[in-house]
């Protein structure tokens, strides 16, 4: 393994040894000085203070051959992680504005960096969403993906609380008679996704309604070939009463 360090965006290696240089997720705008001092002291070389910090990541490909590392600042990270603030919440918890801002707090790993390329190789449209993806490398992708997981504020809930029983008998069970099979039977029992399966417990009620409203018009088909069926087959009053359910589960 080796220890990139980049200076002035150019990229210097600096040693063979292993090192692994992690950043606990701060709130916005948290100076990070006395993470910079420890860098610096560890590894013993003398830096400027315009020196950006190295976030390495080192991501092992499939079949476990070959180890890439990739380099970014840590300043990169945290205007990038604020950026995703602005519109998703300071923990990542949505947002209802004008437009719902999904919650992005405890998302799975894979679902989240598969999204970001959705958006960006066009398998997911959004007009919002496709430009913000677009200004991410895989390397910083990974690393917002794995800030916004640590994440865990309380589910913003608080909707429909009528329809909530109905909707998990719909989550827990499915809907026999129509065809629709259990949400949790892939979701999870308490919602929380796996891999590329997404974590729904405590998502916006009203980003769930929406996105389960408009699942063919938003995301090509080879993308979600299993929610297909399963969306199709439910009608409005069931998607509000499966969204009023989820959004209020921690
Ligand atoms: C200007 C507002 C805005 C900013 C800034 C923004 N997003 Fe989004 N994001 C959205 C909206 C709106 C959606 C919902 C898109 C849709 O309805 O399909 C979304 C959706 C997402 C999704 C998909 C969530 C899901 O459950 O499927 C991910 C992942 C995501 N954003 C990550 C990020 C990251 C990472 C950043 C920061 C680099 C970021 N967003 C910055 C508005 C924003
Ligand atoms: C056969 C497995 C399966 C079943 C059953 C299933 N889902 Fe999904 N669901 C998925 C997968 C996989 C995705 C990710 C799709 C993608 O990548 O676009 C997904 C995505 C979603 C999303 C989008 C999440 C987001 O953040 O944008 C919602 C909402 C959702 N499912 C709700 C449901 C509900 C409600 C049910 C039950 C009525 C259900 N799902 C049943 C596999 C399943």
């Amino acid at each position: 393994m080796k220890l990139i360090t980049s200076y002035r965006g150019r990229g210097t290696e600096v040693g063979d040894e292993p090192m692994v240089l992690s950043f606990p997720s701060a709130p916005a705008g948290t100076p990070r000085e006395g993470c910079r001092r420890r860098i610096v002291k560890a590894s013993g070389l003398r830096l400027a203070l315009q020196l950006a910090i190295a976030v390495v990541v080192f991501a092992t490909a499939a079949g476990g051959a070959a180890t890439k590392a990739l380099a970014f600042s840590s300043h990169e990270l945290a205007a990038k992680i604020a950026y995703c603030q602005d519109c998703h919440g300071p923990a990542g918890q949505g947002y209802r504005g004008f437009y719902p801002m999904p919650r992005l707090a405890g998302q799975q790993v894979e679902y989240f960096e598969d999204q970001l390329r959705a958006f960006v190789e066009g398998r997911r449209l959004n007009s919002i969403m496709s430009p913000v993806a677009r200004s991410l490398s895989p390397a910083m992708m990974t690393a917002l993906a794995t800030d916004f997981r640590a994440f865990n504020p309380r589910p913003l809930g608080g909707d429909r609380r009528e329809l909530a029983a109905m909707g998990e008998k719909i989550f827990q069970d499915g809907v026999p008679e129509q065809n629709v099979p259990a949400c949790a039977a892939c979701h999870g029992p308490e919602a929380t996704g796996i891999k590329q399966i997404p974590r729904l417990s405590g998502q916006l009620y009203l980003y769930m309604v929406k996105t389960l409203t408009n699942f063919r018009k938003d995301r090509k088909e080879h993308l979600s070939d299993v929610m297909y069926p399963v969306v199709e087959s439910l009608n409005k009053r069931q998607i509000e009463a499966v969204a009023a359910y989820v959004s209020s589960l921690r």
